[in-house]
């Protein structure tokens, strides 16, 4: 009868408002659980495609992303748009791109546990909204937090892992291909590999 009348019952828009992009966006914006919140000049929440079925993943904003508000907007950032447009994708669409982290660590120094403890379930949420098909963690940080291992990039990659249930697979970090470019046509492998994957899903 409500449906009907177009309204949705009480204990819906409850949920709607307790679970979704509206409220989790105000709570990591108004974010003070660990000290990242006293240097950012603000939180770098996630961008593209809210229902996309790829999910990107890095580590942390850097000062570019700190200052912008967006992920991977500075030179690692076009590495990956032109990555992502050579397997035909784009952050406008079917790509959801976050970061472990949604607060720039100073000096761009390593995340600590203790931030990636407290920042964990924000991505955790943003991954059910999403509700990708497969993940694509990009560096060893992103792909050693997510899938709890010390092992290095180079024994994660090639294969499909899972991550809250969903397919994960791993790869270089564009900014470390800015500086390793002989490692350029690995990462290559790893986006057709992912299609590959996509595809068969
Ligand atoms: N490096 C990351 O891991 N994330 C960004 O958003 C930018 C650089």
């Amino acid at each position: 009868m409500l449906a009907e009348m177009g309204l949705a019952p009480v204990w819906r828009l409850k949920n709607r408002e307790t679970k979704g992009w509206i409220p989790l966006r105000a709570t990591v914006s108004g974010c003070t659980k660990c000290a990242l919140h006293q240097t950012r000049t603000q939180t770098v929440f996630g961008v593209g495609d809210e229902n996309a079925d790829w999910m990107l993943i890095g580590e942390a904003p850097g000062a570019e992303e700190d200052r912008l508000g967006d992920p991977f907007v500075g030179q690692a950032g076009k590495l990956l748009d032109s990555m992502l447009a050579a397997i035909g994708l784009s952050r406008q669409e079917n790509v959801y791109i976050a970061n472990v982290l949604k607060c720039r660590p100073p000096g761009n120094r390593n995340p600590s546990p203790e931030e990636v403890a407290q920042c964990s379930p924000h991505l955790l949420q943003q991954i059910e909204l999403v509700k990708p098909k497969l993940i694509l963690a990009m560096g060893r940080f992103a792909a050693q937090t997510l899938l709890k291992t010390d092992a290095s990039i180079s024994s994660l990659r090639g294969r499909v892992h899972r991550y809250a249930g969903l397919p994960l697979i791993v790869t270089y970090h564009p900014a470390y291909l800015l500086r390793t470019l002989e490692d350029k046509a690995k990462a290559w492998e790893d986006l057709v590999f992912a299609r590959k994957t996509m595809q068969g899903l």
